[in-house]
């Protein structure tokens, strides 16, 4: 038997929420099922800014300096809850949720354990200590993977893969991209999305060609293509692009061939800037015209080191993209997939 304390608390409400009993202790049966046993008594509570050092010491330079977390976490937490697990006064480990899909789905990221307390089931109870709060409107977990072997796992625990992407990591130096930038014409002006815009696409017929399988993927983040998830995406630090094509242009609202949506972050390694596709990533001149227009708007507050992440949807050919990336002077480091597993949630 392990026990676990923790604070009640709606996991909807934002960091600065207070909670809505006192403390209370309750025991959970830890399972070989469920996690390998453990005597540490591990107490788990919702995280607070002022957790952010404590979290930051977890696990240092993680995803080679790629981490999201550092620069992020204050922003975050206005939109996800965190989750914290302390042995005695040591934080140990942490999860990030978010409640998305009209209050249907929970999304758990930003995972991190202390590397000397890692397979000791950590991780799963915290899980299972987040998902013990949500309300009773969630259906689903989704979140999302980055090793295979972890995908089949999920799946064989009763996962089901519901969405899978590519993904590249590149990098260049600013100095360079900055050249060619200057050097680059926009051929085609691109028209910027806004939440109106987004709504129209949403229910448009062209909608599920563009997000198939009903997702939106944006920094990792599965949204379900649904009007009450584009304020969680589209914020002030992302713009959307479309392009069209030329013979539909004339038309009221033409459907794009190419979306993309893209923010830039510092992290250690760099300043590291994030670009989803969706569409057609086949027209060599809609592609540099979303990379350069996307690059331009984030390129003067860059680091000397500067990274790409790129996503794009499956079973299109990427070979124009890869040109457009070698033209522009990126270095490919990381090749991959993004697997999007969604499961149901019990109260068990
Ligand atoms: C992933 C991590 C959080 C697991 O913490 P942990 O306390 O050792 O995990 P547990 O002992 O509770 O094991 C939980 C499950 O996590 C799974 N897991 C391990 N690494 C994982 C990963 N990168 N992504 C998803 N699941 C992972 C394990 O397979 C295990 O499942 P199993 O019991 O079916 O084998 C920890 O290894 C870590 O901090 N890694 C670095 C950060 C990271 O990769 N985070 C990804 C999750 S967002």
């Amino acid at each position: 038997m392990t026990s676990l304390q923790y604070l009640e608390y709606d996991i909807t409400q934002n960091h600065n929420s207070t909670p809505v009993s006192t403390p209370v202790s309750v025991s959970v049966m830890a399972t070989s099922d469920d996690y390998d046993v453990t005597t540490d008594d591990v107490n788990f509570r919702k995280a607070t800014a002022a957790d952010y050092d404590d979290v930051m010491s977890l696990r240092p330079h993680l995803y080679h300096g790629m981490d999201y977390l550092p620069s992020q976490y204050h922003h975050l937490l206005h939109t996800h809850t965190g989750f914290c697990g302390f042995i005695g006064n040591q934080m140990v480990g942490f999860i990030l949720a978010i409640i998305i899909d009209d209050g249907e789905t929970i999304v758990i990221r930003a995972g991190r354990v202390r590397k000397e307390h890692e397979n000791k089931g950590i991780y799963s109870r915290l899980r299972k200590f987040c998902l013990s709060h949500f309300p009773r409107t969630v259906k689903r977990e989704s979140f999302s993977l980055f090793s295979s072997d972890h995908k089949d796992s999920s799946i064989l625990k009763g996962g089901i893969l519901a969405w899978q992407r590519e993904r590249i990591t590149l990098t260049a130096g600013t100095a360079t991209i900055k050249n060619i930038i200057k050097s680059v014409t926009v051929t085609n002006a691109l028209r910027v999305v806004n939440k109106s815009l987004l709504s129209e696409l949403f229910s448009s017929k062209s909608s599920p060609q563009l997000f198939p399988g009903d997702f939106i993927v944006v920094n990792s983040v599965p949204y379900k293509v649904r009007m009450s998830n584009i304020s969680y995406f589209l914020t002030p630090d992302r713009v959307m692009y479309a392009s069209y094509s030329e013979s539909v242009k004339s038309s009221n609202s033409p459907p794009p061939v190419l979306v993309s949506v893209a923010n830039q972050i510092r992290c250690e390694a760099g300043t590291r800037f994030n670009i989803d596709f969706y569409g057609d990533i086949c027209v060599e001149e809609d592609v540099t015209n979303h990379i350069i227009s996307q690059m331009a708007r984030c390129l003067s507050e860059c680091a000397d080191n500067i990274l790409m992440y790129v996503t794009y949807p499956m079973n299109r050919s990427d070979a124009i993209l890869m040109s457009v990336l070698d033209k522009l002077r990126w270095k490919v480091k990381l090749r991959g997939y993004q697997y999007g597993i969604e499961q149901p949630v019990s109260s068990d």
